[in-house]
Order: structure tokens, then C-alpha cells, then sequence
């Protein structure tokens, strides 16, 4: 049956990138059998700029509708100085909750080709390999009530609130059991459960749900020593589960370990599979339009989407393998480049991983 895709290339360098990432959906229409059925639609800034919303029903709609999404980035400078609730970022956080994608799955690899790309040391990074599962619709991100109210005195506070439900704790510590049994069989929750009630909570869930996957080992940690110990030993971590906001956080942090922000894709699941997915960096827009964007977490997304929803799994590695044989062949964007290597632009980039498909 054809599966429905929608694109949603964004803001900023998110035009460049998902541009790539079609260059590739198409070679494997084209020669390998694929049968999807591309849309495309806006979201973010210019979807502000051409309706007054970021997430506008018909894009919504077509959201609902398909199967699964590509999303390039959202945001800018452009639009910094607009009220919060039509801001780029309220369409990806409305896509998110509309589409309830709670499971938001960061892999951080290091591809050995770029270990030395990596501020660590080549032997605290080399054979990264983590998965950082992220609570994405709930926790203060969501949680109500929110916003800036003016005190009797005229002084003026900012408040969001921290909530989780134990449904919520459990489904997506769900996901990451189920995740670590397809890998090393290892969870460590991150929380912070000496300070935050709400954490105490998740900690206790967390527990619960470990007991019905007692092949698995899990471990607890606070975030700020997550944070730590991400930078001094990242290869402890095999699943790593969190809360929205920690989960943000921890994985830009983990991303940097493998050398590059544009290397990582990402999955945002909900309860039956249905998938958006985006490389986690942003849209950049210090380089947007200039063609030097790095494409492969983007294409990397692709992967996954093949993967996770569209239950071609052979395909996906054919995808992985490809970037793999081009950064063998020492093709380099510039966030990746270094000396000897053969620096080369956006599309330049996309057009070696089709090349390398075939
Ligand atoms: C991410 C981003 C988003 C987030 C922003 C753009 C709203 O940083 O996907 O990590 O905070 O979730
Ligand atoms: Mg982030």
C-alpha cells in the first residue's frame, strides 16, 4: 500500500537540507521500489508569514492524514520578537502534542570517520553509541498554568509548571525498555528526584515498570550528573530516558560528543508508530541559504522514518550505508570538515549519498 509522507521543510536551512532528504526518498521510488506519495506543506515562520500561524489547519490536516512527516527545522531570527504563541516553535510543539508524538528517540553515534571532529578525545567518543529517549508532549514544556502575571506589588513573574501523569511516566519508559532490549539492555533514568516532587514521581513509575522487564538493567541518575558524566565517560550510557526539558538538554549535549549537531536524526513516535522525523539541530539561520548546510542528519532521518513506520528496514541501512561511504570517501560540509578531507557543499553532499545508494 503507499504510504503518505508529508514534508515540511520549515524555516532557515531546513529548505536546503529536506530538499537533500527528497533527493533520496525519490532514488528510492525511482530504483528500489519504494511506494510513497509525497506532500508538501509550511510550518514555522513561513507558514507565519504566508497565513499569521506557525501550524495552520490545512497543514494540520495533511499532518493528521499521513503516515508519516519529514520535518527540515523552524525558527529565526526573523521571527524572535513575535508574541510566544505564534512563534515558529508553537508549530513543531503544536505537531507534537496535536499528533500526540510522545517518544522522542536521539541516537547519538559516532561514525569513526569524524572521531576526530569531536572536542572529546578520540577515546572517550570512539564507539558512542547512546539513545536518549525523550518525554515529548508532557512536563513543563506543556504543563498548565503558564505565563507572566504582574504581582499586587507591580513586580512581574514568570511561571510554567512541571507535571507528569503516571500514565505518561509509564508509556514512555515503555519505550525505552522495549528500545533496550533491542540493544545492550541497559536504561539509566535521568530525574531530578532530591529536589522536584514531579521526578520523585517518575523515578517511582520508572521502578515500577522496571520490574516487568527484569532482563533489563536499570539505573537512576540525576540530571546535572547526567550531564557530567556525559562529557567525561558518554560510553557508560546505553538507553537514556527523561523528561521533556532534561531531554532537550541532555541531547544537544550528547549530540556534540560525536563531532556534529548535523549529523543526528531523530524519531517522534506516538502509541502505534506514526512517526515525525527531523535532525535534531535547528534551522540555523546564521547559514541558511548558503548551501553549506550539513544534509546527512536529515537523510539520516529518513532512515529511521523507514525503519520505525514504514517497516523497511533493509532500505534504512542501504540509506546508512550510503553515508557511510561517502564520509569513507572524505566528502566533509564544513561543520565536519578537517584537514585533507574534501569540504563540499549541501547539494553536492545529497547528490554523493544517491550517488552511493546506486
Ligand atoms: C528540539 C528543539 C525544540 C525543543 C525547539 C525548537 C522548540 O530544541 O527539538 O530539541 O525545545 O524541543
Ligand atoms: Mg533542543
Amino acid at each position: 500500500m503507499t504510504k503518505k509522507i508529508l514534508i515540511l521543510p520549515g524555516d532557515g536551512i531546513g529548505q536546503e537540507i529536506v530538499a537533500e532528504a527528497v533527493k533520496v526518498l525519490d532514488c528510492l521510488q525511482k530504483d528500489f521500489g519504494l511506494k510513497v506519495e509525497l506532500e508538501e506543506a509550511l510550518v514555522g515562520g513561513t507558514a507565519y508569514d504566508d497565513s499569521g500561524s506557525p501550524l495552520p489547519e490545512s497543514t494540520l490536516t495533511l499532518a493528521k492524514e499521513a503516515d508519516s512527516l519529514l520535518l527540515g527545522a523552524v525558527g529565526g531570527y526573523k521571527w524572535e520578537s513575535l508574541d510566544i504563541a505564534v512563534r515558529p516553535e508553537k508549530g513543531l510543539l503544536g505537531l507534537r502534542a496535536e499528533l500526540e508524538l510522545f517518544a522522542n528517540l536521539r541516537p547519538a553515534i559516532l561514525y569513526p570517520q569524524l572521531a576526530d571532529a569531536s572536542t572529546l578525545k578520540p577515546e572517550v567518543v570512539s564507539g558512542l553509541d547512546i539513545m536518549i529517549v525523550r518525554e515529548l508532549t508532557g512536563g513543563i514544556y506543556f504543563g498548565q498554568p503558564r505565563g507572566v502575571r504582574t504581582l499586587d506589588n507591580g513586580e512581574k513573574e514568570g511561571y510554567n509548571t512541571l507535571v507528569y501523569r503516571e500514565s505518561e511516566i509509564e508509556r514512555i519508559a515503555k519505550v525505552a525498555f522495549d528500545i533496550a532490549g533491542k540493544r545492550d539492555s541497559r536504561v539509566c533514568s535521568v530525574d531530578k528526584a532530591n529536589v522536584l516532587e514531579c521526578t520523585e514521581l517518575w523515578r517511582e513509575v520508572v521502578n515500577r515498570v522496571g520490574e516487568d522487564h527484569k532482563e533489563i538493567e536499570l539505573s537512576h541518575m540525576y540530571v546535572d550528573n547526567a550531564a557530567m558524566q556525559l562529557v567525561r565517560a558518554p560510553k557508560q550510557f546505553d538507553v537514556m530516558v527523561t523528561t521533556n526539558m532534561f531531554g532537550d538538554i541532555l541531547s544537544d549535549c550528547a549530540a556534540m560528543l560525536t563531532g556534529s549537531i548535523g549529523m543526528l536524526p531523530s524519531a517522534s513516535l506516538d502509541i502505534n508508530s506514526k512517526g515525525m522525523y527531523e535532525p535534531i539541530h535547528g534551522s540555523a539561520p546564521d547559514i541558511a541559504g548558503q548551501g553549506v548546510a550539513n544534509p546527512l542528519a536529515t537523510i539520516l532521518s529518513v532512515a529511521m522514518m523507514l525503519r520505525y513506520s514504514l517497516d523497511e528496514a533493509a532500505l534504512a541501512e542501504r540509506i546508512e550505508q550510503a553515508v557511510n561511504s561517502v564520509l569513507d570517501q572524505g566528502l566533509r560540509t564544513q561543520d565536519i570538515f578537517s584537514e585533507g578531507m574534501k569540504q563540499v557543499g549541501t547539494a553536492e553532499m545529497g547528490d554523493a549519498v544517491v550517488a552511493a545508494m546506486r
